[in-house]
Order: C-alpha cells, then sequence, then structure tokens
C-alpha cells in the first residue's frame, strides 16, 4: 500500500495545561493485517477530558499511556481489509485504536456500527461512550422522580447535555450550569433545560439558588471546584451526587484549599442523608443495549439533539484537546481523520448542531 500513515503519540508528560510539544505527529507504513487481523482505516477521533488523565502516570483506574506510545481514544473506521470472521471490507466499526489514521485489530473489542441509522460519529457521542455515561449514571445513582430538581455541570457538552435532556423526558426540572451566555442559551433554547446558568459570570451562587427554588435532588457532578462550592448548600435532604468527572481538577498541579472543609461535608452527608458515589462508564456495561435502545428512539424522535465540534484532519488533535479541557470546545468534540467518501451515510436526526474549527 502506497499510502502513508500517520499517528500521534505522548511525547512527553504535561506539567498543568498540555502543550503541544507534549505530543509528536509520526509518519508509518500502513501494517499488513496477518491472519486473525482486520486493517483498520480511521474516519472520525473522539476526543475525551480522560485523556488528561491517560497522558499523567499519577495512580488511576486505568494505565497511563506510555511515552512514545500511540495516545489513545475512541475510533469510527472502516475495514480496509479483513482476516477475521464476521468483518467483512467497507464495514464500519467502533474500537479504541488510538490517535492515528490506519490500525490493525484482532477484532475483539469492535462493534459494528449500523451508520445508515446514525451519522457515524454519532458512535464517539451520543449514542456512544458519554451518552452512555449520561443515560447510565443518571439511572443508577442519579435514580430521577418526576418533579424532583437536578443540575448539571459542564451542561452543553457531550455528558451533561444527554443528563438534562433524559432529565427533562423523566420529567424533572433540569438546571444546567454552563460557561458564558451563548452555551446558556443553547441548553435553554435548542435543548429544552428549564435554566442555564454561567459559572463564569459573578455571584454563581445566588444565581443558582434563583434557578433551583426547590433545592437540588440530584446533582450530575462533571467539574469540582468552585461549581460544587456553588451547588452543595442547596442539595435537598436525600440528594444523589453521581460523581461523573472533575475537570476543573485536571491540569490542576498542586491541590487547592476549597471553601467546603471535610468536617463540614461529612456532616453534610450525615445530617442531609446525601448519597455522593463517584462511577466510570465500564461499571455499568450491563446497560448498554438498554442505552442504546432508548436513547436511539429518543434521538429519532427529536427529544434529544446533540451537538458536534468537529476538528478538521489528525494533526489538529493536541490543540483540541488542549482546548477542550478549557472549555473551548461547544459540544461533542469529534476529529474528521478521513472522509467518509463513498459510504451510505444517515441524514442528520433533527435539529442535530454542528461548529467546525
Ligand atoms: N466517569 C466516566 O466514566 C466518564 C465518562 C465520560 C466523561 N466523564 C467526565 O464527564 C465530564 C464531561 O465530559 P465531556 O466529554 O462531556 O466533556 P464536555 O463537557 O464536552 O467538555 C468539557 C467541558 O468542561 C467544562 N470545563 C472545563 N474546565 C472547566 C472548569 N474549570 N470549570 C467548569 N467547567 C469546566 C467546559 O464547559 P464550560 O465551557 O461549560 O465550562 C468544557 O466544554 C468530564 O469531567 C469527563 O471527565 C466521565
Amino acid at each position: 500500500m502506497a499510502e502513508v500513515a500517520r499517528r500521534i503519540v505522548l511525547a512527553a508528560r504535561p506539567v498543568g495545561e498540555p502543550k503541544p510539544s507534549d505530543f509528536r505527529l509520526e509518519e508509518f507504513s500502513p501494517p499488513d493485517p496477518g491472519p486473525g487481523q482486520v486493517l483498520l482505516r480511521t474516519l472520525w477521533l473522539s476526543l475525551d477530558p480522560y485523556m488528561r488523565g491517560r497522558m499523567s502516570d499519577a495512580p488511576s483506574y486505568a494505565a497511563p499511556v506510555e511515552i512514545g506510545q500511540v495516545m489513545e481514544g475512541g475510533t469510527v473506521s472502516d475495514v480496509l481489509a479483513s482476516h477475521v470472521g464476521g468483518f467483512a471490507v467497507g464495514d464500519i466499526v467502533v474500537g479504541r485504536t488510538g490517535w492515528q489514521t490506519h490500525a490493525l485489530s484482532d477484532g475483539r473489542a469492535l462493534r459494528k456500527v449500523d451508520h445508515t441509522q446514525a451519522p457515524m460519529s454519532t458512535a464517539l457521542g451520543v449514542l456512544g461512550m458519554p451518552g452512555m455515561t449520561a443515560y447510565a449514571g443518571l439511572a443508577e445513582i442519579g435514580k430521577p422522580q418526576a418533579g424532583e430538581t437536578l443540575v448539571v455541570a459542564a451542561a452543553s457538552g457531550a455528558v451533561g447535555s444527554v443528563v438534562g435532556q433524559i432529565a427533562k423526558i423523566k420529567g424533572l426540572r433540569a438546571v444546567g450550569i454552563a460557561g458564558g451566555p451563548e452555551k446558556c442559551r443553547f441548553v435553554v433554547e435548542e435543548l429544552g433545560f428549564d435554566a442555564g446558568v454561567d459559572h463564569r459570570a459573578p455571584d454563581l451562587a445566588g444565581r443558582l439558588q434563583a434557578a433551583c427554588p426547590k433545592g437540588i435532588d440530584i446533582y450530575f457532578e462533571n467539574v469540582g471546584g468552585p461549581v460544587f462550592e456553588a451547588v452543595f448548600p442547596l442539595l435537598n435532604p436525600f440528594a444523589r451526587v453521581p460523581v461523573c468527572g472533575l475537570i476543573s481538577q485536571y491540569n490542576a498541579t498542586a491541590a487547592t484549599a476549597g471553601a467546603i472543609l471535610t468536617p463540614q461535608l461529612f456532616r453534610a452527608i450525615l445530617t442531609k442523608r446525601l448519597t455522593i458515589r463517584g462511577f466510570i462508564v465500564s461499571d455499568f456495561a450491563s446497560l448498554q443495549a438498554d442505552f442504546h435502545r432508548d436513547v436511539s428512539t429518543w434521538l429519532h424522535e427529536g427529544r434529544i439533539k446533540y451537538r458536534e465540534h468537529v476538528v478538521e484532519g489528525l494533526e489538529n488533535a493536541p490543540r483540541a484537546l488542549i482546548g477542550l479541557l478549557k472549555g473551548e470546545n461547544f459540544g461533542k468534540v469529534v476529529v474528521r481523520v478521513a472522509a467518509e467518501q463513498g459510504l451510505r451515510v444517515a441524514t442528520p436526526p433533527p435539529a442535530h448542531a454542528e461548529d467546525r474549527e
């Protein structure tokens, strides 16, 4: 094969905010698949906040990417060659083949995607890992009840946007916390949340209280830091807090003292009988079929909408990940690594929005 393949590897472990020099773009020859292997061409690469954790060697729930290794990431690919039963040339698959244009796989971690039902990139967003995170964390830990108030942080993003829309479907009041007036307007006017509260404007605590006149029954935590401090006094007795992510801390180089002290936090957990539970989406793998059935249906009915932030070209992935960690994205970040040429693609469901850079 004459084509040159490209990959982005981890060049250095970042200290604080990642820099472009922490990544390195390399060229290589596309590999030949051996017996029991498929050759994949990446069409779409997902960028996600957890990638910052993989760049660090601090102890975590998953092993770090080693220096010189290809950056980890979810992908949608087409099959270029197959020596694995069940996979044929032209199949579209979702997998975890990382920041590269071509990859070999034994097929075990691949799932076929029906790209005639929904645009392929949704397999990395609303119908993929972030959508599943929202669905499962809300159902299993949030335990939503009609009439309750839910607050979700990073509300215009991949996970938060789905959390708030499912809450609306289940009959809750949904309040989204997001950075800036445009994202707040989007969650209310486009996604149907009841209120949007800008965490970058002054007096977050006062404006959040005004948006939650009956207090907060579910707080879906995506960010931590000062946003949690504004939420905490408003939690009602028996409130549930699925702790999904703490993005405000991912680039931190040292622990910063917050306004809430440990004894105060534990007193509230006890006296208000709070449930605060962390989770990783893989904990709830048994809900995968329910998730796919419910969210696909809601998407096609127009009850769930999604927004994508499309980055053109693998070489722009480092800059886009750096921006994602600072809130420069508006919607689920996906990188178009190769064009979907010659493939029959689905018409986007209603009210799909897209930003490009
Ligand atoms: N537990 C799991 O299995 C799991 C799975 C997927 C994702 N997650 C977590 O879920 C969270 C959201 O992920 P996502 O993929 O949906 O990303 P996203 O919301 O699409 O993008 C990240 C957003 O975080 C917000 N943000 C960044 N820095 C912030 C800060 N200092 N304070 C407040 N907000 C800040 C920004 O939104 P604003 O501009 O609105 O501030 C940014 O757009 C992340 O914490 C991620 O790690 C966890």
